[in-house]
């Protein structure tokens, strides 16, 4: 994991449980997610129509599109309906209560 290229996107106690937020690493559009205490990272773009999924609801591990109810899992981020679809998925870490996310 030291390989990777980090970049610092926001601090981690502005992200509660079960909450969904937008972050722009070197203008990357990336979703941030919270479940059971561990972050996820996912293209920010639906891969329907390309709606923001920050604005999705969240139960558990899945998100729902806010357009059309298209619904990604977190842990993968493929399409719950078909697998063959997938949002690109970001390493994150947390590190001294800061959030960091990796494009490589
Ligand atoms: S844009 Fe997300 S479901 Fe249509």
């Amino acid at each position: 994991m030291s390989e990777k290229d980090w970049i610092y996107v926001m601090d981690d106690s502005r992200l509660p449980e079960g909450a969904i937020a937008a972050v722009y690493p070197k203008g990357v559009n990336i979703l941030l997610a919270k479940v059971l205490g561990k972050v996820y990272a996912l293209d920010g773009k639906c891969a329907h129509m390309g709606c923001p999924l920050f604005c999705s609801s969240i139960s558990g591990h899945i998100i729902t599109c806010p357009c059309h109810d298209w619904r990604y899992d977190l842990l993968t981020g493929e399409f719950i309906d078909s697998s063959e679809i997938k949002l690109r998925a970001y390493a994150v870490k947390a590190e001294n209560g800061r959030l960091f996310v990796s494009l490589t």
